[in-house]
């Protein structure tokens, strides 16, 4: 048993679609949640400035006596080197892995896409887990960087036409391939599954990193004893880089009912 909190961070506010899964399957857990909403995106920035921010992050959250990491960031879980992410003291994991082979277990064609920033398919993270999990895999890649902002700056209203536009401009392609499994790559993305589903159409399974990673989580914890044992009752501390002032929002849109909780503004060096 182990009461610490979970660690959870993100780029920005995307992460906390994986916080909503988290308070679904482990409503006993307490979270801290770090957004790093003063240097969002992190998508569209090299490897070594991405590699630096995630350290900051992660150095933030040891701070706060954590019990294990999540990096709920596509981008981060696709560039932070997992021989770093094994020497830090508590438990590591991103988005990828869990991610990956929940794909792989969805797929019935082996036509698979992969949509996220241009760091995560420039890194080629789940291009090449997929390859390792479905054998003979047909893999589609495409990086989407206006989707990031779209969902921070709230575009993610049913039916707004900027969103639509950005969406088949980037999705077409993807959509005449015949892939029967889309995998949402960037925590940002499931804010917009509506549109993408009704773009891709209801023969498309859209994966969801969260939901995956949250579901993976329960298991891992358990095998390393790191389960609080609560059932209930679970408390989360959320912490951001820039102004709190659109938090409450922010928080209604991406937690829902699972939102609750102060919320902090740190300088993060
Ligand atoms: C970004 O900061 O560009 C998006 C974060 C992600 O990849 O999940």
């Amino acid at each position: 048993m182990d009461n610490r909190p979970i660690g959870v961070f993100d780029s920005g506010l995307g992460g906390l679609t994986a916080v909503r899964q988290l308070r679904r399957v482990l409503p006993g857990e307490d979270i801290v949640y770090f957004g790093d909403t003063g240097r969002v995106p992190y998508g569209s920035r090299g490897r070594d400035i991405i590699v630096q921010y995630a350290r900051q992050d992660i150095g933030f959250l040891l701070s706060k006596d954590v019990k294990f990491i999540v990096a709920a960031c596509g981008t981060v879980s696709s560039t932070y080197p997992p021989a770093e992410a094994s020497q830090l003291p508590v438990p590591f994991t991103g988005v990828v892995g869990a991610t990956a082979r929940r794909a792989a277990a969805t797929t019935r064609n082996g036509r698979i896409g992969v949509i996220g920033t241009q760091a995560t398919i420039r890194s080629g993270s789940y291009q090449h887990l997929l390859k390792e999990l479905v054998p003979g895999a047909q893999l589609f890649a495409k990086a989407c960087p206006l989707f990031v902002p779209l969902v921070e700056n709230g575009y993610i209203n049913e039916g707004n036409p900027v969103t639509r536009l950005v969406i088949a401009d980037y999705l077409t392609e993807l959509r005449d391939t015949g892939i029967d499994t889309l995998i949402l790559g960037c925590t940002h993305y499931p804010l917009l599954e509506g549109f993408i589903r009704e773009f891709m159409g209801p023969d498309v399974a859209l994966i969801d990193p969260g939901k995956s990673t949250a579901d993976a989580l329960v298991d891992a914890l358990d095998a390393l004893e790191l389960l609080s044992g609560r059932t209930e009752g679970g408390q989360a501390e959320f912490y951001v880089s820039d102004t709190t002032e659109s938090f409450a929002e922010a928080e209604a849109l991406f937690l829902g009912k699972y939102g609750g909780g102060p919320v902090t503004q740190i300088a993060i060096e």
